[in-house]
């Protein structure tokens, strides 16, 4: 699986995935990482690993179309057919989509479909639900919404304030986002309808 990974902040979700794949666990070829911002700190995760980077400013493009057009010649430049999105904050066109149809997946802090959009996790939070956690899907044109491939729970404790939650809650995302993408790799996510089915391992 050659994989770009988009993202527009920390990159810790990128940092599960190098670690994964240098610890040899995870069977994806890390073409490219691009940021959509100069000062994301996965760039510098990226360089550690000896991973190419790519930083694309959206603020440099007149609009959306022709940044996502940037990306899609940069990401087909860089050998990759599979796009991971780990923190990236903007919106893709139907055209990047369509680019790379079924194969961009993302990771959200929460149960999908409850609390969709940029504040998941403080919304879970500020609503008082007992139980929330994360989500990996595929990805289609609505926000947060194409077929979920796994989910992990994290209990709300009480008490707990937002920021604990969020650091419990990507605890739970480095885990489950580096197994998604191994099933990827593997061949093993069957689209049903919108049911993503695991197929059995032949290993
Ligand atoms: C994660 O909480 C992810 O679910 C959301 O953005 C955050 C990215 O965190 N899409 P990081 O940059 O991977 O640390």
């Amino acid at each position: 699986l050659k994989i770009a990974v988009l993202a527009s902040g920390n990159g810790s979700n990128l940092q599960a995935i190098l670690d994964r794949h240098a610890g040899g666990v995870l069977d994806v070829d890390i073409r490219l990482v691009l940021c959509n911002r100069a000062n994301a700190h996965a760039l510098e995760r990226a360089k550690a690993a000896g991973v190419q980077t790519l930083c694309l400013p959206h603020v440099d493009f007149p609009d959306r179309e022709s940044f996502d057009l940037a990306m899609i010649e940069a990401i087909r430049k860089a050998g990759a057919d599979t796009i991971v999105l780990a923190g990236y904050m903007r919106l893709l066109t139907p055209t990047f989509l369509q680019a790379f149809a079924g194969r961009v997946i993302n990771i959200h802090p929460a149960i999908l479909p409850a609390f969709a959009g940029v504040r998941g996790a403080a919304d879970a939070h500020a609503y008082g639900v007992k139980l929330t956690g994360c989500t990996v899907h595929f990805v289609d044109e609505i926000m947060d919404h194409g077929p979920v491939i796994v989910q992990a729970a994290v209990p709300v404790n009480p008490e707990e304030d937002v920021e604990t939650l969020k650091q419990r809650i990507h605890v739970m995302e480095h885990r489950i986002y580096p197994q998604a993408l191994q099933w990827l790799a593997e061949g093993r996510l069957v689209l049903d309808g919108r049911v993503v089915r695991l197929a059995p391992s032949d290993r």
